[in-house]
């Protein structure tokens, strides 16, 4: 019989890819996709715990479900509903606790075992709690993606043992952990012949990435992105999210050998001030950064650079967050992921005493996406004029309209671009929008 599955995904990019895994884990039950959580049999939250407000969402999102599912059983049916993801691995018991109609919890590691949940859950009656970090890595038990459309991401190392001292993340998504090379080469074939064109690599700490290679020794991200770029033929291909403190001379190098990897990078920094890094256990200062950003821009000159920043960390002085603004002057940052620091349990920065007040902490994210924003438009004007390989992934919002993204991600719409769905077209860029651009096809 057939059933439908809602999924709802918070948080990274790294939650999208595992959404579509669960649901490719699913569909051989019979589950196909709805987007309409009323209707479904089955609902799976995919949460995220990097910051308090990502994670008080989900409590809010289970009381709206509670009613559906409610309604459901009036109507005489079942609706199977799971939490997946970062929450449900740091605070399984507290969700049973507090959301006792919750059938399944689930953490990252573990949603190749989701029939099996299912079947449990349904037999018992009860609710299925699954957080372990099993010893069979979960991507050995996966089916082949059921990949559909032309940008894709592709998970290719998970986990992080580099412990920032604000951040959840090595102990959600546990111990850096590659997957071999052979798998992912595996992998992107089958994604290629389904359509896809774009590759986005995706890990938490991706150039972290050390995989068993068929030669049997590790190979570095450097290392995969040569095979992916030479014998599989990817065209176009990114990666995200870097450690400055992992980025090897080769990585650098390879930005310059090969013009498929995309002129932009995500390296997150978090912060312009030494004493700040240093608190934050980042392993590195300002100026390893700047010169890091200095070697990748020499090896491609027309990179741009994005960056992850947190404001009003434990400690954070005006003088802190002043190098914080003047950092971002200095790399031409041209897009950035700004937080106010979020204490999260049970992480050393959590009981750091000096923690700053939240109108501190609000009044300097909007200093610094203020800042920010002048630096985007700057860098989105002076692409008026220039013809740039956009990707047209998605139907635009009117009929002919096609949307994509550019080298840098921006998103840009074109008008009568039907005829280039899913191809990379050049587009000339016509018009700034204030989250977008807009373009025209360039004869060929
Ligand atoms: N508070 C605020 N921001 C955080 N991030 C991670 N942990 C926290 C926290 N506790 C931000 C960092 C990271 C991004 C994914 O989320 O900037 O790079
Ligand atoms: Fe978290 Fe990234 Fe630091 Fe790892 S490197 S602890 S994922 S912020």
């Amino acid at each position: 019989m057939s059933k439908k599955l809602y999924v709802k995904t918070y948080g990274c990019q790294m939650n999208v890819y595992d959404s579509e895994r669960m649901a490719d884990v699913l569909a051989p039950l019979g589950y196909s996709p709805t987007d309409k959580p009323a209707d479904a049999d089955m609902v799976i939250l995919n949460t995220c715990h990097i910051r308090e407000k990502a994670a008080d969402k989900v409590f809010s999102e289970l009381g709206r479900l509670r009613a559906h599912k409610n309604q459901k059983a009036k109507d005489g049916g079942t609706m199977v509903l799971a939490v997946a993801g970062c929450v449900a691995q740091a605070e399984g018991a507290e969700i049973l606790r507090r959301a006792p109609f919750v059938d399944i919890v689930l953490g990252p590691q573990t949603y190749h075992r989701l029939p099996e949940m299912v079947a449990r859950a349904a037999r018992a009656g009860g609710s299925v709690l699954d957080t372990e970090f099993p010893v069979e890595p979960k991507f050995d038990s996966l089916p082949e993606p059921s990949y559909q459309g032309s940008s894709a991401f592709l998970s290719i190392q998970e986990g992080c043992d580099k412990f920032c001292t604000f951040c959840v993340v090595p102990y959600t998504r546990g111990a850096e952990y590659s997957r071999t090379a052979q798998a992912v080469l595996d992998e992107a074939k089958i994604m290629m012949a389904k359509g896809a064109i774009e590759f986005t690599l995706l890990g938490q700490n991706v150039n972290a990435y050390h995989g068993d290679g068929p030669d049997g020794k590790p190979w570095s991200l450097a290392r995969l992105i040569r095979e992916l770029v030479e014998k599989v033929g990817i065209t176009r291909l990114r990666y995200t999210t870097s450690h400055p403190r992992d980025v090897d001379d080769d990585l650098i190098a390879a930005h310059g050998a090969y013009p498929q990897l995309m002129p932009f990078l995500h390296l997150p920094v978090q912060s312009g001030s030494d004493r700040i890094l240093e608190a934050m256990n980042r392993r590195h200062d300002r100026a390893f950064y700047l010169d890091l950003a200095e070697k990748f821009k020499k090896a491609r000159p027309d990179l741009a650079l994005s960056s992850d920043f947190i404001v009003g960390f434990p400690g954070e002085t005006e003088q802190d967050f002043e190098q914080s603004l003047d950092l971002i002057r200095q790399c031409g940052f041209v897009q950035t992921y700004s937080f106010k620091y979020s204490p999260r349990p049970g992480t050393p920065a959590e009981g750091m005493a000096e923690q700053v007040p939240e109108e501190v902490k609000e009044d300097r994210l909007i200093r610094l996406q203020t800042l920010l924003n002048d630096q985007t438009k700057r860098f989105n004007k002076a692409m008026v004029g220039t013809v740039l390989p956009v990707l047209l992934d998605r139907p635009g919002r009117h009929p002919g309209q096609r949307t994509g993204r550019s080298p840098y991600m921006q998103p840009v719409h074109v008008e009568n671009a039907e005829a280039w769905a899913n191809k990379v077209a050049p587009i000339r860029i016509t018009k700034v929008h204030p989250n977008s651009l807009a373009g025209t096809l360039e004869p060929s």
